[in-house]
C-alpha cells in the first residue's frame, strides 16, 4: 500500500494542473435499469450517461431528486449492475467493487462499539493489513482530517461533523484512487458543512485522486467541482449539461467572493429551473 501522506505531498498539484490530463474514470453510454416486481419491463433510471474524471479532479452531479445521481455513483462503485455502457477506472473495465474506489455516504454509519481510530482501521484489517500497521495508518488519516485528539472516543461522543470527518478518514485510509461522495455533508449544519468543504479542498489540493461528488447544494458543487454535471429529471435521466468551472485553484471560502462564482451558481440554477418547476 502506498503512503497517502507522502503521496499527498509529492503528488500532482491540483492548482498546478500537473497530471490533469490523465483520465482516471471513464463512463461511456451508461444505462441502468432496475427490476420492478410485477412490471413487464425494467425501470430505466439512467440513460446513456457519458463523462470522464481526470486525475486530481472532482466532478459534481446535481439534479432533481430521483434523477439517478446515486444510481450513477453506485454503478461506478460497482454496487449497482448496469445494463449498457462501459465504466473504466485507470483504463480497465471495473468488475464489481474494488479497493481502488471508496464511497462516502451521507450517513457516517460508524461501528458504535469501536473507537474512532478502530473504525478507521477496521476496513484496512478486512483487506489483511496487520493490526499495528492499520492503527498507524488510521492515526495518520485522523491527523489529516483534524481528529487526532479524538482517536480514542466512541462515535456517540462525536458531533455530526466529527463523525463525517471519521467517515472521510476511513474512506481515505485504503488510499483509493477514486472517492465517490453521495451527499456527504447534507445532514450537517451550514458551519460544519463549510468546515468540511474546506478540509476536502485542502486534502484535494495536492493529490492525483479523482472524485465524484453528488450534492443538492449548487454552491457546494461550484466550490468543489472542476465540472458540474446537470442531470435531467427521470425516468431515463440524461446528462443535459456539463459546466466547466473555471475558478482559480486553490479554492477556499474566499472563492465564494469571486463574482464568477455567483455567475456559475446562477447558470446552473437556470439549467435546473425548468425541471424543478
Ligand atoms: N433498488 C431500486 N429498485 C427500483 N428502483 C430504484 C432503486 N433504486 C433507485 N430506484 C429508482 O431509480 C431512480 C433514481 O434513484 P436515485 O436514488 O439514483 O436518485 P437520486 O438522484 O440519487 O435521488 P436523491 O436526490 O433523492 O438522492 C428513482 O426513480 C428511484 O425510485
Ligand atoms: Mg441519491
Amino acid at each position: 500500500m502506498t503512503d497517502l501522506t507522502s503521496s499527498l505531498s509529492e503528488g500532482p498539484n491540483r492548482a498546478g494542473n500537473i497530471g490533469r490530463q490523465t483520465t482516471r474514470v471513464s463512463v461511456r453510454g451508461l444505462s441502468v435499469g432496475y427490476e420492478l416486481r410485477g412490471a413487464d419491463a425494467d425501470f430505466l433510471a439512467v440513460a446513456d450517461a457519458t463523462f470522464d474524471i481526470r486525475c486530481s479532479e472532482i466532478v459534481c452531479i446535481v439534479g432533481p431528486s430521483g434523477c439517478g445521481k446515486s444510481t450513477v455513483l453506485g454503478a461506478v462503485a460497482g454496487l449497482v449492475p448496469y445494463r449498457a455502457g462501459t465504466i473504466e477506472v485507470d483504463g480497465k473495465p471495473i468488475r464489481g467493487t474494488g479497493s481502488d474506489r471508496a464511497v462516502v455516504f451521507q450517513k457516517a454509519s460508524l461501528l458504535p462499539w469501536l473507537t474512532v481510530q478502530e473504525n478507521v482501521a477496521y476496513g484496512l484489517r478486512t483487506y489483511g493489513v496487520k493490526k499495528r500497521a492499520a492503527i498507524q495508518r488510521a492515526a495518520e488519516m485522523l491527523e489529516l482530517v483534524g481528529l487526532a485528539q479524538f482517536a480514542t472516543r466512541y462515535p456517540y461522543q462525536l458531533s455530526g461533523g466529527m463523525q463525517q470527518r471519521t467517515n472521510l478518514a476511513r474512506a481515505l485510509a485504503a488510499d483509493p484512487n477514486i472517492l465517490l461522495f453521495d451527499e456527504p455533508f447534507a445532514s450537517l449544519d451550514a458551519q460544519q458543512r463549510e468546515l468540511l468543504q474546506g478540509e476536502l479542498l485542502r486534502i484535494w489540493s495536492n493529490t492525483d485522486k479523482a472524485g465524484l461528488f453528488i450534492t443538492h447544494q449548487i454552491d457546494e458543487a461550484v466550490l468543489l467541482g472542476n465540472r458540474v454535471i446537470v442531470s435531467t429529471r427521470g425516468p431515463a435521466s440524461r446528462i443535459c449539461n456539463a459546466v466547466e468551472i473555471d475558478l482559480p485553484w486553490p479554492r477556499s471560502r474566499e472563492t465564494r467572493l469571486n463574482p464568477k462564482f455567483h455567475n456559475y451558481v446562477d447558470q446552473i440554477w437556470q439549467l435546473l429551473e425548468p425541471q424543478e418547476a
